[in-house]
């Protein structure tokens, strides 16, 4: 790696390798480079730590033991509610429910406020660039309620066509739910206006973070977001554990997902009560684990700076665009796009046995 890369090296990549013990390893005789961070990130050695300290030394359920090691675990998992609610920017972590990932934040919406609000002839819009697991809840929400799904066309810049979406909003819009950025192009999404243009109709907007919390400082706060998930896998923590957010008011509002133990306040046959937020959308007994670990992967990103890990992956998308884009039989898409933040990078390379596909 010459050039630019390393002249404007805003880290020792050796010395952070380290931090990764994954990355000691080899693969056909050759150090692990690992480039699929879009499915899932390789986890630092303190996260792994974390994993095993709690297992080791203070494993007990949470929120119903007294004794030492129940409060310690309690005090652990509830540390990285206050962690998350930091990362976020949100204004109470009461607005913090823990899943298991954006998926299931994605569903929680759908299937409580969606199941609740939605009605015949209301419209439900997502675009032409979604997860399956943007669509496919919100597929299903409509199905039930019979609304509409509307879907933001992406133009061949691979970007979301902004004109169509104004026209598509309308007062039968109810919510708009979109990928901040995407998995396949890494295209930063211009949410700030969607969620702009979608609350001038009285719609709400759910925003899927899974692939900007790691490389975005997020602030929902700011972006006046009404619902936004994420996953700790992609954020460098483990898997099996995700964050949504959503404004207090609206989870407030909203019907329960799940229901068992924690969830409730009183139970009796005749009638069960539910329990204030966030716990009256977290039945049952959570992946403690993990979510304690999670803690350790956002501290581990705090310290590193999200700017500098954002100003260092412009460089190397840089050096990738213009070194990949070099090479015979690759076409970049949108590579360099002038309107949003950061550029989009998705090389198809045919070959005769297929395709393969490398994107951020
Ligand atoms: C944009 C986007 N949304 C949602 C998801 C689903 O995330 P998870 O599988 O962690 O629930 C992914 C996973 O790749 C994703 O990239």
């Amino acid at each position: 790696m010459e050039s630019a890369l390393v002249e404007n090296m805003l880290y020792d990549v050796e010395r952070y390798r380290q931090d990764f013990p994954i990355l000691q390893r080899e693969v056909k005789g050759h150090p692990l480079v690992y480039l699929d961070n879009a499915a899932t990130t390789q986890k630092p050695q303190s996260v792994i730590k974390a994993l095993t300290d709690y297992y080791s030394l203070y494993n007990a359920n949470i929120h119903r033991g007294i004794h030492s090691l129940a409060e310690e675990a309690t005090a652990a998992y509830e540390a990285t509610r206050d962690a998350a609610k930091d990362f976020l920017g949100a204004a109470s972590r009461e607005e913090i429910i823990f899943t298991r990932g954006t998926t299931e934040g994605i569903n929680l919406v759908a299937y409580t406020w969606g199941m609740q609000n939605l009605k015949a002839g209301d419209e439900v819009i997502v675009s032409g660039m979604e997860h399956h697991s943007n669509t496919v809840p919100w597929q299903i929400a409509c199905e039930h309620t019979g609304a509409k799904l509307r879907v933001i066309p992406v133009t061949d810049a691979g970007e979301l066509d902004m004109e169509a979406f104004s026209s598509l909003l309308s007062e039968k819009t109810k919510l708009v739910s979109v990928v901040h950025v995407s998995n396949a192009f890494g295209t930063v999404n211009p949410v700030e206006e969607i969620i702009r243009k979608a609350h001038t109709v009285g719609a709400l907007v759910m925003v899927d973070g899974a692939q900007s919390t790691v490389h975005l400082t997020i602030n929902v706060q700011e972006l006046d977001c009404d619902f936004f998930a994420c996953s700790s896998h992609k954020v460098y923590g483990p898997t099996g554990v995700g964050v949504l957010y959503g404004k207090k008011k609206l989870l407030e509002a909203m019907p329960v997902f799940q229901g068992g133990g924690e969830m409730i306040k009183e139970v009796c046959f005749e009638k069960t009560t539910y329990n204030d937020l966030p716990y009256k959308y977290e039945a049952g007994t959570p992946n403690i684990a993990d979510t304690i670990a999670f803690k350790a992967a956002l501290d581990y990103v705090q310290t590193l700076g999200r700017e500098r890990i954002r100003l260092y992956e412009e460089d190397l998308l840089a050096y990738a665009t213009d070194t990949i884009g070099s090479l015979d039989g690759i076409r970049i898409l949108a590579a360099k796009s002038k309107t949003y933040q950061r550029s989009v990078v998705c090389c198809r390379r045919r070959t005769s046995t297929g395709s393969g596909h490398f994107a951020r």
